[in-house]
């Protein structure tokens, strides 16, 4: 006989603090973000919530940092209103997809730059760091020091030509900026020059005994994390700088320090204990400080070394703090094949994922929980989200609530019967039923969160199997006994997946628990075979989940496409034509006009014959939009036309005109019109 032995991991410690990477508040919340940690720390700290265990959920938006600068650089607007404009769009994002965070913080709140500054300032009179004079590039040009990821050259180990002065994305390399052949600064595309500066360095040389040890004792990690780690140590370290040339950050709390931040892996970590700091009062000492707490970083496969080895040498350095105890981190979700990208916008956004498929969170928090990148990357698809849904979702948790709840009010008007005697059936699956809860813990302590969720979903197959074994709706009438054991053991069953699934599938466990009129219950509690006592009343019978049709599906899958389209980079930028003059250019009367009537020209694909108010007159115009527009949408749209234009027949008609359109590299086409409301005959000049 096989016997388990559970052996509960967390019960050692008194408390719980559990971290999500700061994301960079330079975009929206994409699918990727929340497969990689959002999502995985959000199932954990439910679980632990429902075990009734003490613990606090802590994450925020990272505010500085290059990937901000650059964003502020691209949009034309300053680093201060990036952050702005995403930090809040963030925030409610998550909230509606259920993460449920104790905080989300910002790092550029006071709080936190006074503890970032403080945390410098202890290590720095500790004489923890390493003053050097080095030498950095500097971009003449632009005037000023170049952060690493401002360089680009081609890369040492691989000679891919597109590395970065951090990292080569091509092999995974990481590199110093001067090890790059060629190196170009992005600012201004010139060769940049080295140039003596002075920085803080956190001697992680010195370190490596202690850091080592450290992640020996901690052999248990996942092995992609351990192994990173250990690939790191066995490079031997290097000191690393705590400062940078840059303004835009966490200023440097030392006098001969004009000019210079705090370096964004300093600060950011730190953003976990001043959000902590911001949420408790002085409270936040007892998790950071006290050794029976438990801190766990979730985290994505790029941010390993900062949370394995950095920060905890930043915690070992200055004394005081525990160290994480494991860092889950995910490997990366592609995206139907392809790398998601912001830049290509190759990506689902959260926001918009709301947006279109409201009250449907669960769904997607399913199929990525289900398809997670637990142990290698993985690809999302729509197909399978579908798949997902409605082979899953719907055909076997749903269908088996349906069922079970549906029967109950048909055959009892929603009280729960009580059951007879237990044949060897209804023992098997009561007893199998006991084991689900120490199953799926055994799973998510270990962080095998789709592990976990597959045992999930074998309990409602379970369930499945039972009724259709039973058939109660057979025997109705015949065996009203049979029928109520049958029908209190499925709702039983019910009752013990409205605690389990709610780590999971929050906004359905909520769902389930007013159809049972269950409330409060925690995770032990879902062993138990008699949550529902005879006699008590349910709620309403409603679908937990629907089918989702292909054509939901076919719209986002071309949206994707679409939106790629509309976003490419161009890799054929039409050359500039020949100079003009200004007096060609002003021969040209091009006026706004308001399309008044559209319709297609017979046997042609391309072609729409418009009619035109021009200001000066109501006139026939040919144009070849008919690919991009349908006639009956572009009724009243507001146009640039050419009206000086000679007149010419297309297809037999006399077209008096041209309307201007913009064209993108894949040869779409947009109206140019313009921004505020200006009247037909308008000059366009
Ligand atoms: O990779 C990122 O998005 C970083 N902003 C993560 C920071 S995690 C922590 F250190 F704050
Ligand atoms: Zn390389």
């Amino acid at each position: 006989m096989n016997v388990i032995i559970f052996v509960p991991i967390v019960s050692k410690f008194k408390r719980h603090l559990i971290t999500a990477a700061l994301p960079y508040a330079n975009g929206p919340v994409h699918v990727g973000h929340l497969a990689g940690c959002y999502l995985p720390a959000d199932i954990y700290v439910r679980y632990l919530r429902s075990k009734g265990e003490d613990v606090k959920f802590i994450c925020g938006s990272d505010e500085h940092g290059v990937p901000i600068t650059i964003k502020a650089k691209k949009e034309g607007i300053t680093p201060q209103q990036v952050v702005d404009k995403y930090h809040g769009m963030m925030d409610a994002s998550f909230k509606e997809f259920g993460i449920s965070f104790d905080i989300y913080s910002r790092t550029s709140k006071k709080i936190h730059h006074e503890t970032a500054a403080g945390f410098f300032k202890t290590l720095y009179d500790k004489g923890v760091f390493t003053e050097e004079v080095t030498e950095q590039y500097y971009d003449e040009k632009a005037n000023q020091f170049l952060a690493d990821r401002y360089i680009t050259g081609t890369c040492p180990k691989c000679n891919n030509e597109n590395a970065y002065g951090d990292q080569c994305e091509k092999c995974g390399s990481s590199l110093s900026p001067t090890e790059l052949i060629n190196p170009k600064s992005t600012l201004s595309g010139e060769k940049p020059v080295l140039k003596k500066t002075k920085n803080w360095f956190l001697p992680l040389d010195k370190m490596q005994p202690q850091i080592s040890a450290y992640i020996e004792s901690h052999k248990d990690w996942k092995s992609n994390v351990y192994g990173q780690c250990k690939s790191w140590l066995d490079q031997k370290l290097q000191p690393r700088a705590m400062t940078r040339d840059l303004d835009w950050g966490v200023k440097v709390p030392l006098k001969d320090a004009e000019g210079k931040v705090l370096y964004v892996w300093f600060d950011a970590p730190i953003g976990y204990i001043s959000a902590t700091k911001e949420l408790l009062g002085d409270d936040w000492k007892k998790y950071w400080q006290d050794k029976e707490s438990r801190l766990i970083h979730f985290i994505g496969k790029d941010n390993i070394v900062f949370h394995c080895i950095i920060f905890p040498a930043m915690l070992m350095a200055h004394g005081e703090y525990i160290t994480p105890d494991n860092v889950p981190a995910n490997e990366f979700l592609n995206l139907e094949g392809d790398k998601i990208s912001t830049s290509r916008n190759w990506a689902v956004w959260l926001h918009e994922y709301l947006e279109e498929f409201k009250g449907k969170q669960d769904v997607l928090r399913y199929a990525l929980c289900a398809n997670a990148p637990e142990a290698k990357d993985n690809d999302f698809t729509w197909k399978d989200f579908q798949a997902r849904n409605n082979n899953e979702l719907v055909a076997i948790l749903g269908n088996f609530v349906n069922r079970t709840l549906v029967l109950s009010e048909k055959y009892y008007g929603g009280k729960v019967p009580q059951a007879d005697e237990y044949n060897k059936n209804d023992l098997y699956l009561l007893e199998e039923l006991k084991k689900f809860p120490d199953k799926i813990s055994a799973s998510l302590d270990a962080f095998r969160l789709r592990e976990a969720l597959s045992e999930l979903m074998n309990l409602a197959r379970a369930g499945n199997k039972y009724l259709a074994d039973n058939e109660p709706w057979k025997i109705a009438a015949s065996d009203e006994k049979r029928v109520r054991s049958v029908m209190n053991i499925s709702l039983q069953v019910c009752a013990s997946l409205s605690v389990l699934m709610e780590p999971f599938l929050p906004f359905s466990a909520a769902k389930l628990g007013g159809m049972l009129n269950l409330k409060g219950l925690r995770w032990r509690d879902a062993e138990r075979t008699d949550l529902l006592k005879a006699g008590h009343q349910l709620g309403t019978a409603s679908l937990l989940y629907d089918k989702i049709e292909d054509e939901v599906i076919e719209a986002q899958v071309n949206k994707l496409h679409e939106s790629k389209k509309m976003n490419a980079t161009p890799s054929s930028i039409l050359p500039q034509k020949a100079e003009t003059s200004f007096d060609d250019f002003s021969k040209m009367d091009i006026r706004v006009g308001t399309i008044l009537e559209a319709e297609r020209v017979p046997k042609t694909d391309k072609l729409l014959k418009l009619k035109i108010d021009t200001g000066i007159d109501q006139r026939t115009v040919v144009s070849g939009i008919a690919a991009d527009y349908k006639p009956e949408e572009i009724i009243g749209q507001k146009v640039a036309i050419l009206v000086n234009l000679a007149p010419r027949k297309i297809k037999g008609i006399e077209s008096q005109g041209m309307i201007l359109m913009a064209e993108n590299a894949e040869g779409k086409l947009a109206f140019v019109s313009p921004t505020r409301d200006i009247n037909n005959g308008g000059l366009i000049k």
